[in-house]
């Protein structure tokens, strides 16, 4: 794919999540109340401790946290951090002295991030405006990595990976939740808007781009894990649920 084409689909995504941003200001949130609050995957009783600026703007497709614990006093990193929700539950388990970092490019996302971090007074959380395949944190500094829906989004996803692997320590674990294409997508719906992810993205002009529900249907979730080896040349991921495989890395 070429630079500007990579661009285009950098700022979609960027406009489609301000927008998302914005509407936890307005009195009727195009979020449609949020993913996890719909979601069986996030429990009602941890979310109920959040506020709706939080869960409202939830716009995973999984929970990630659900795929393995993770222990006192980590370092975990969350890709594409959004309104905070994976981080501010994180930051539970890891206790006051680990430390949770929320990634992500779209600044009205880490401005209402860091408000739902202050009202909810939450110390050991830390948003940093950056693209996920551009963290700027140390290598090997980070014991769990988490995602949620976001890789989708990204043009190169080999170097979402590639940074996932330096950042991470040795036997870090990288906790997934996304969704991938289970066969390529016909010829019709070929566009590159189409396959950074199922929602419905806006290109420049604001028309939409058309997502009919049999595309919909190519798309499946998948959640996985992956253990980082000293010894790994590559990643392998293992994945659980309704899932075939990354169709996008190898
Ligand atoms: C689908 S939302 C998911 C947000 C959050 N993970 C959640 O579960 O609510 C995608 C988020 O990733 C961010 N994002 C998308 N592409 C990104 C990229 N290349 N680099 C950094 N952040 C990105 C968007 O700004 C948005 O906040």
């Amino acid at each position: 794919m070429q630079t500007s084409d990579n661009n285009q689909i950098l700022t979609n995504v960027a406009n489609r999540y301000t927008a998302l941003a914005d509407s936890s200001n307005s009195c009727c949130g195009e979020g449609e109340n949020g993913y996890a609050n719909n979601s069986p995957e996030y429990d009602t009783e941890e979310l109920s401790l959040l506020i709706p600026t939080v869960t409202e703007v939830s716009a995973g497709c999984g929970n990630p946290l659900t795929i393995s614990s993770i222990r006192l006093n980590e370092t975990v990193v969350d890709l594409g951090s959004g309104g905070g929700i994976d981080c501010f539950l994180a930051s539970k388990q890891t206790g006051p002295n680990g430390k949770v970092y929320g990634v992500d490019m779209t600044p009205a996302m880490i401005n209402l991030a860091n408000k739902n971090k202050a009202k909810l007074g939450i110390k050991n959380v830390e948003f940093i405006k950056n693209q996920i395949d551009q963290t700027n944190l140390p290598s090997e500094s980070v014991d769990v990595i988490l995602s949620n829906c976001v890789i989708n989004l990204v043009p190169d996803k080999t170097k979402v990976f590639e940074e996932a692997f330096r950042i991470l320590k040795t036997q870090g674990r990288l906790q997934i939740c996304d969704i991938v294409l289970s066969e390529n997508l016909p010829d019709e719906a070929l566009t590159d808007e189409i396959l950074i992810g199922w929602e419905k993205i806006q290109d420049e002009e604001g028309a939409e781009i058309p997502f009919n529900e049999e595309n919909k249907k190519l798309l499946l979730q998948v959640a996985s894990t992956f253990e980082k080896d000293a010894n790994a040349k590559g990643i392998k991921i293992s994945t659980r649920k309704r899932c075939l495989s990354f169709t996008w890395y190898v």
